[in-house]
């Protein structure tokens, strides 16, 4: 058993006391900075405004706010390595950051990894959601643009992988026709005529593909407005906004009965089947399975 004497204990009570009255004075001056901050901020003065975040930081080390503060102060500078590692700070310090997913997914956009932010974005999305934080159309635009666009990366990487099988089978239809040439002198004329054909049917082949691929690009309102993905199973509700059935479903549960982007009231049994968005997706999908691996 730790037996502790009265002193000790007395001692070790006002250690507790006065730590707990100097962190609150420490908070007290942290928010003083941080306003200060927030002041240069808004006169755009960012450089200031860091100054006095770090200041802040110094007297308030676990407080998240500050990083997310610095962070959009690093955006407007377009310092981007110090706008992600503060996001990143913030999102260690207080997991539920709607602002904090923002802006990391804007670092990440600026230093060319749009595949880690299309995740953050997407979480971003639905934290957003979850919070009914309102922030109109502006996390959720940015998601799909980054989407896309790691789709578009990939598939110039398919173009190119194409562009280089076609050649190959060019040249191996080349070649069988120089063997074949060279055994059978006498048919030249026949061989070559084969042989032509073979190449057109290749070059129509990838000509084929090629129009194909023309198409690939998923259409804004195929995609669910929180899901960020191919709607599955869409549902529409009574102000004709359209998501995807178990978002909507889970969004309902967790935040109670409202419309997230037009927020009008809205219960379960009002979501309908959108039936028609359902046969446009599968036609779609008909079209262009690639879209299954979107
Ligand atoms: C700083 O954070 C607070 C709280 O999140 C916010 O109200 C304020 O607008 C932010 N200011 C800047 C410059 O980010």
């Amino acid at each position: 058993m730790l037996l502790l004497s009265y002193s000790a204990l007395f001692s070790l009570a006002l250690s507790i006391v006065q730590h707990l009255a100097m962190s609150e004075a420490n908070k007290a001056k942290a928010d003083a900075q941080r306003a200060e901050g927030n002041r240069h901020f808004m006169e755009e003065r960012f450089d200031e405004a860091i100054r006095r975040y770090n200041e802040a930081m110094a007297l308030d080390p676990d407080n998240a706010k500050l990083y997310t503060n610095r962070s959009l102060c690093y955006i407007k500078l377009k310092q981007w390595d110090e706008a992600a590692s503060d996001a990143r700070t913030a999102i260690r310090l207080d997991k539920s950051s709607v602002k904090a997913h923002y802006y990391l997914g804007q670092g990440l956009i600026a230093l060319g990894n749009d595949e880690e932010a299309g995740d953050v974005l997407k979480l971003a999305t639905d934290l957003a959601v979850q919070q009914r934080l309102d922030y109109g159309d502006e996390i959720w635009s940015l998601c799909r643009k980054v989407k896309q666009r790691v789709w578009d990366k990939k598939e110039s990487q398919r173009i190119l992988q194409e562009i280089s099988l076609s050649e190959y089978l060019r040249k191996l239809v080349l070649k069988d026709k120089e063997e074949q040439l060279a055994s059978n002198p006498r048919n030249a004329a026949k061989i070559t005529e084969q042989f032509e054909d073979k190449l057109s049917q290749v070059t129509d082949l990838f000509k084929q593909i090629d129009e194909r691929r023309r198409r690939r690009m998923v259409p804004d309102y195929l995609v669910g407005k929180i899901s960020c993905d191919l709607l599955v199973d869409p549902v529409i509700t009574p102000s004709g906004i359209t998501y995807e059935r178990y978002c909507i479903e889970e969004h309902l549960r967790a935040n109670g009965g409202y419309d997230p982007v037009t927020r009008a009231k809205l219960k379960e049994s009002q979501l309908v089947p959108n039936l028609a968005l359902k046969d446009a997706t599968e036609d779609f999908l008909r079209l262009n399975p690639w879209a299954y691996d979107w």
